[in-house]
C-alpha cells in the first residue's frame, strides 16, 4: 500500500467535507477549550469500551452492551474531530502515523458495532469476540495517536518550548521597521513579529501556535493577524485567537522604546494571567 497516496487521498477527503475555516471548525478543533477536542474525545470513546470489557468479565452483560453503544455514539463526534485535525497536518511521518491511526479506528468502530449487532440477536460468544478485537484495535489506534502527539507535536501549542528574556533585551531600532506591516525580527534565538504603529509597537511570537507557520507572512488587518496556512487569526493587542482552528494564544512580549531602540522581554506571568 501506498501510504503516502493514501494519506493524501485522506487529506483531500476531510478537506471536501468536513468544514473549512467557521465556527464548525473552531468547534471541531476545540478552540472554545483552549485546548485540543480530539484527545478529550477520544477519552469518552476508551472509557466507554473499557468499562464494557470490565463489564463483560464481571458478566453483566446488558450493562456492557450500554456501554458499546455509547462508545460508538461518542466515537461520531471524536471521528470528525480527529479528521478535522488531520486535515491540517502536514510532514511524511505524520501524515502516515495519522492514517494508520484513522484505519485503526475505523477498525475498532466496525468491530464494536457489529459485536452490538451479534450480542443483541443472541450470539453473544461472538460479539465478545469482536468487541475483544475493536478494544485490540483501539488500543492499537491510541499508541499511533500517542504517536501524533508527543513525537510529531500534533495539536502541541509550537511555543511551549521558546522564552524570551526576562530582561529588557534589544531587538531592533525603530527606523528599521515599517508601518502599519509585519517584520520580523530574532531576539536570543526567539522569532518575533512586529507591528509598528503611530509611537507605539506590538509584539507576538512569530510561530503559529496551531501547527508554526510564520505569522509574519500573513495578512494584517487592524489589530488583527491571520496565518497564512489554516487561517487562525489572532490579536495583535494581547495575542487571544479570535479564530480558530488555533487553540492557544500566541504568546506576547512586553515593548518599550530606549534611545530609538526597540527592546523587548517576557512579560510577567501575573500581568500575563491577569483577570
Ligand atoms: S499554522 Fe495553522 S493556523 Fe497557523
Amino acid at each position: 500500500v501506498d501510504l503516502d497516496r493514501a494519506a493524501e487521498s485522506l487529506r483531500r477527503l476531510t478537506g471536501k467535507y468536513l468544514p473549512g475555516p467557521s465556527r464548525a471548525k473552531d468547534l471541531l478543533s476545540g478552540t472554545f477549550l483552549g485546548h485540543p477536542l480530539h484527545p478529550a474525545l477520544t477519552d469518552a470513546v476508551l472509557g466507554c469500551w473499557t468499562s464494557a470489557l470490565a463489564l463483560d468479565l464481571r458478566g453483566q452483560a446488558e450493562a456492557s452492551d450500554t456501554m458499546i453503544g455509547l462508545g460508538i455514539l461518542a466515537s461520531l463526534p471524536t471521528v470528525a474531530s480527529g479528521l478535522s485535525d488531520y486535515a491540517d497536518v502536514s510532514g511524511e511521518d505524520a501524515s502516515r502515523s495519522g492514517l494508520v491511526h484513522a484505519a485503526l479506528n475505523s477498525a475498532s468502530i466496525l468491530l464494536y458495532a457489529s459485536s452490538l449487532l451479534l450480542r443483541k440477536t443472541g450470539h453473544r460468544r461472538a460479539g465478545l469476540t469482536f468487541s475483544s478485537l475493536g478494544f485490540g484495535a483501539a488500543l492499537a489506534a491510541g499508541w499511533f495517536g500517542g504517536h501524533l502527539a508527543f513525537r510529531n507535536g500534533v495539536g502541541v501549542d509550537r511555543n511551549a518550548f521558546q522564552e524570551l528574556p526576562a530582561d529588557w533585551t534589544r531587538a531592533v531600532k525603530v527606523e528599521d521597521l515599517s508601518f502599519d506591516s509585519l517584520d520580523l525580527v530574532q531576539v536570543g534565538g526567539y522569532s518575533l513579529m512586529l507591528r509598528r504603529r503611530g509611537g507605539t509597537v506590538d509584539a507576538l511570537s512569530d510561530r503559529c501556535s496551531h501547527r508554526g507557520c510564520s505569522l509574519h507572512e500573513g495578512k494584517l488587518d487592524g489589530d488583527l493577524v491571520t496565518c497564512p496556512c489554516h487561517a487562525s487569526v489572532f490579536s495583535l493587542i494581547d495575542g487571544h485567537v479570535v479564530v480558530g482552528p488555533a487553540t492557544a494564544p500566541q504568546p506576547r512580549a512586553d515593548v518599550r522604546i530606549d534611545q530609538g531602540w526597540v527592546e523587548v522581554r517576557r512579560p510577567s506571568f501575573e500581568a500575563d494571567h491577569r483577570g
